[in-house]
């Protein structure tokens, strides 16, 4: 994971730097570092704890300089600690170098540097890559762009990186394998590197995302030059940035978490505009138009993603089994991709995943693709590796997601799978027109439901504050809100550090019913439907067992008022739905609780938002 950043211009790289790696802080958190490059000096600032922290070490002595790098880690090779922080320096201190990935054979390369006389500072596999470069630059006398496509060569493993050299203080370069890298192209020579554009957003919106196993010479006077580790010379493709700065701001709210509940009616109407048409009952998905053949024909979908995104994939297979009538399986994309898991190439695999950079599941669709699948990515990183990897595809338009606990790109990954599930119905001729005609009106709907579904806000923190010393909670749900019981738990996990169970409501007395007695909330999601008189049922048994009941309800529902200690209105939907309505509340409710117990909702200890190591 970690987060990368670097600048080489006229201006002073520090303050460019800092601001960058705030952006990118959702990738990593444990320890941060800087090197600033100065009339052939490098200055390393660098410490355990996040940005805010390595400014207080820097305090007001920063030295100035034009070009500098800057990282934001999660650890992977060594604790995290002021010595493993980045960036690293090569033996002879000429190098600097900033990494996000892992270097799989690095303990080989360590062993072998070591014995010949190399010394090691810190337990980092990024280190070892500074010394290689080093070594290699010296026996063989290249340059230092050479020097760094041959040391790629000898390494296993994933890298995003950045080198900046002591004696060559107009140039930086870049390299890219398996983790994301983008540079910016400022104004007369001025480059920017991030691991994604928000460092470089509001200084240029002309970007070049490097692929995998290219290398870049960013340079003052030459301008930018890109060839593949294998020598090949590559023209770079400059694509126009769409990120707006706005949307990388708190913009008022005390946390990027809030803002990003807030912005769910927003959000999930970005993301069906232009794809419905209400007059004539029709979705429209580009994505899948260009392969109808291959959807019409499907005999089976199988979805692989991680987290909050595996829930998404979770409700796709209640949606397209119940409106396409396509069997579904979903995998969590690391047991996937590990399971020699039988492909044919009727299938259809679609990768969810709001970052489009999760190494798991880029690793399942790399295994799919082999194997003859047709891949469909669901991503909202625009430009994103899964988003390059798979055949075609449809984004989430729900605009930069800060908040390591994912809840606008949830909703709005559902509303991509339920118009993807419409779409393929249509043209199987799985559902009848009257019906897609109330679905799509229904869609159309939700983003004044979820406005509605906000205003629970004040009984939400209300019932919060009852709940917020419990040390578990269960969460239940039956059919299309099993799923939604699934990530409220989830997202209560994530960010109060409340263990926190989801289970189908029914399923309950073959386990977590032991569990249940006075000091236990039960977060019921009882929404009247298909289920509703199940979960009433399940409700009882809970009470039963003296167990707390919050339920979420229809709008103006009597019954289970009656049963339950506290409700939780939203308004009503078709069962399909559902889920993105009664999702709200639960973020709402994880996020006041964890607020109640002072916990830094944004960036939850050992979290990050971007897994880019399996
Ligand atoms: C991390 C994040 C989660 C996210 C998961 C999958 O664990 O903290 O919020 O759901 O990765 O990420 P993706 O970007 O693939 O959706």
């Amino acid at each position: 994971m970690c987060g990368i950043v670097a600048y080489l211009g006229t201006e002073d790289a520090y303050p460019i730097l800092v601001k960058g790696l705030k952006r990118l802080e959702y990738r990593g958190y444990d320890s941060a570092g800087v090197a600033l490059l100065n009339n052939k000096d490098i200055t390393l600032y660098k410490c355990k704890g996040k940005v805010s922290d390595l400014e207080t070490h820097v305090g007001e002595s920063v030295t100035t300089g034009n070009v500098g790098i800057g990282h934001t880690r999660w650890a992977t090779h060594g604790p995290p600690n002021d010595t493993n922080a980045h960036p690293h320096l090569s033996g002879d201190g000429d190098l600097a170098i900033i990494h996000n990935g892992i270097i799989e054979n690095y303990n080989t390369l360590k062993d072998e540097l070591i014995n010949r006389g190399h010394k090691f500072t810190s337990d980092t596999d990024t280190e070892v890559l500074a010394h290689l470069i080093e070594e290699v630059r010296s026996n063989t006398k290249v340059d230092l762009f050479e020097a760094v496509r041959i040391s790629l060569n000898e390494v296993v493993g994933a890298y995003a990186i950045v080198v900046m050299d002591k004696n060559n203080p107009s140039q930086l370069i870049a390299a890219k394998k398996s983790s994301p890298l983008v540079i910016g192209i400022g104004e007369d020579g001025t480059y920017f590197v991030g691991s994604d554009a928000t460092p470089i957003v509001e200084y240029t919106k002309n970007v070049v995302y490097l692929e995998d196993e290219e290398i870049a010479l960013m340079d003052k006077k030459t301008g930018l030059k890109i060839v593949t580790i294998q020598n090949r010379e590559k023209i770079p493709y400059i694509q126009e940035l769409e990120m707006q700065l706005e949307a990388l701001e708190k913009g008022g709210y005390d946390s990027f978490m809030l803002k990003e509940i807030y912005e769910q009616p927003r959000s999930i109407m970005d993301c069906f505009r232009g794809r419905m048409n209400l007059q004539k009952g029709m979705v429209r998905l580009s994505g899948i138009e260009k392969f109808e053949d291959k959807w019409v024909n499907a005999k089976r979908i199988i979805i692989v993603a991680c987290g909050t995104s595996w829930h998404a994939g979770l409700v796709a297979e209640y949606l397209f089994e119940d409106l396409a009538r396509i069997p579904v399986e979903v995998e969590y994309a690391s047991e996937f991709r590990y399971r020699n898991p039988i492909i044919e190439k009727d299938d259809i695999v679609i990768a969810i995943s709001q970052s489009g950079e999760t190494a798991d599941t880029l690793a399942a669709i790399t295994l799919a693709k082999e194997r003859g699948a047709h891949i469909f990515g669901v991503c909202n990183v625009v430009g994103s590796t899964i988003s390059r990897e798979t055949h075609s595809g449809s984004y989430t338009h729900a605009g930069p997601e800060i908040g390591v606990a994912s809840t606008k790109a949830f909703t709005a990954q559902v509303t991509v799978l339920t118009l993807m599930a419409l779409t393929v119905a249509e043209k199987r001729g799985a559902i009848q027109p009257e019906r897609l005609h109330r679905l799509i009106a229904e869609i159309n709907s939700i983003p004044d439901k979820v406005e509605v579904a906000l205003k629970s806000n004040d009984i939400v923190e209300y019932i919060s504050e009852i709940y917020k010393d419990a040390s578990n909670a269960l969460y239940l749900g039956r059919g299309y809100t099993f799923p939604v019981a699934l990530e409220g738990a989830l997202k209560l996990k994530e960010i109060s550090y409340i263990h926190a169970e989801g289970y189908p409501a029914a399923e309950m007395k073959h386990g977590p019913i032991a569990l249940i007695d006075e000091e236990m909330p039960v977060f019921v999601i009882a929404t009247q439907g298909q289920s509703y008189e199940k979960v009433v049922s399940n409700i009882e048994e809970v009470k039963e067992r003296k167990g707390k009941i919050i339920a979420i309800v229809t709008a103006g529902d009597k019954h289970v008022r009656k049963l339950a200690d506290h409700v939780i209105e939203i308004p009503k939907s078709d069962d399909c739905l559902v889920p993105l309505l009664a999702t709200v509340p639960l973020q709402l409710l994880s996020y006041h609780i964890a607020v109640m117990r002072g916990c830094n909702v944004d960036q939850p200890r050992n979290l990050a938002k971007s897994v880019t190591v399996e």
